[in-house]
């Protein structure tokens, strides 16, 4: 029996963008929705069926202040480097797009009603499977947080700059040296009504059957 739309289920998956411009950063973010949102992300897959996930919801003005400090710190030394790099002409316009949009979040961090930040409980190991299962147990659900706020008419975006700056961070959220901060998410329900999905390369061009570099026929 097929029991989803098809066409709304693969439009959520393909247009839940990482949104930076049409974050509305006048309209709370309500916790409750954020909390219903958790619950359905709880159900991602998790390395040995170990709960060892925790979110940090700030929606204190000066934290977020605090934790936009952090992500200005090495971002815009960093983004400003990209900036440099469309100016001399280096990148594409795709990649123009996300380092001009980039730099508005950057600009903007300190000003938006809530940042989620995903936390895991313990600190990834050297090995490639200790890397693959920490992880792993973690970012789906963090993705499938993002959708189930994107349905709900809230937008996210998925950095990192912030982590060059973990320990700041993790001062202003009490966090114990003992978790891993995965990434920040500033929260805030979008302007427009849809988004374009963006481009990527089709799935003939990155799948290989049975053998690497073996393309489905
Ligand atoms: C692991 C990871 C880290 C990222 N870190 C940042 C970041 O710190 N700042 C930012 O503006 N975007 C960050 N992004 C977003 C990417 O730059 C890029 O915009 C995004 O993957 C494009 O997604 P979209 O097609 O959903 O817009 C990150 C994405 C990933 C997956």
């Amino acid at each position: 029996m097929q029991d989803f739309d098809l066409v709304e289920t693969d439009r959520l998956l393909m247009t839940t963008k990482q949104v930076r411009k049409r974050l509305d950063l006048t309209r709370p973010v309500p916790v409750d929705v954020v909390l219903d949102c958790i619950d359905v992300a709880s159900r991602a897959p998790i390395g040995g069926n170990i709960e060892a996930n925790r979110w940090v919801v700030v929606d204190d003005a000066k934290t977020i202040s605090g934790l936009a400090a952090c992500y200005r710190e090495f971002g815009t030394d960093y983004l400003e480097a990209g900036r440099a790099q469309v100016e001399a002409g280096k990148v594409d316009a795709t990649a123009s797009r996300v380092v001009d949009s980039s730099i508005y979040l950057l600009e903007h961090l300190h000003e938006v009603p809530m940042i989620i930040i995903p936390i895991r409980q313990g600190r990834p190991e050297q090995s490639t499977f200790g890397q693959a299962t920490f992880w792993g147990s973690v970012v789906p659900g963090v993705w499938s947080l993002q959708l189930a706020l994107r349905a709900r008419g809230i937008g996210t975006a998925w950095t990192t700059l912030h982590l060059y700056q973990e320990n700041e961070a993790a001062e202003l959220l009490g966090l114990p040296d003992t978790v891993t901060q995965i990434a920040l998410l500033p929260t805030a329900y979008f302007t427009g009504d849809d988004f374009v999905p963006s481009r990527r390369r089709p799935a003939r061009e990155v799948t290989y059957i049975n053998r690497w570099n073996q393309p489905p026929t």
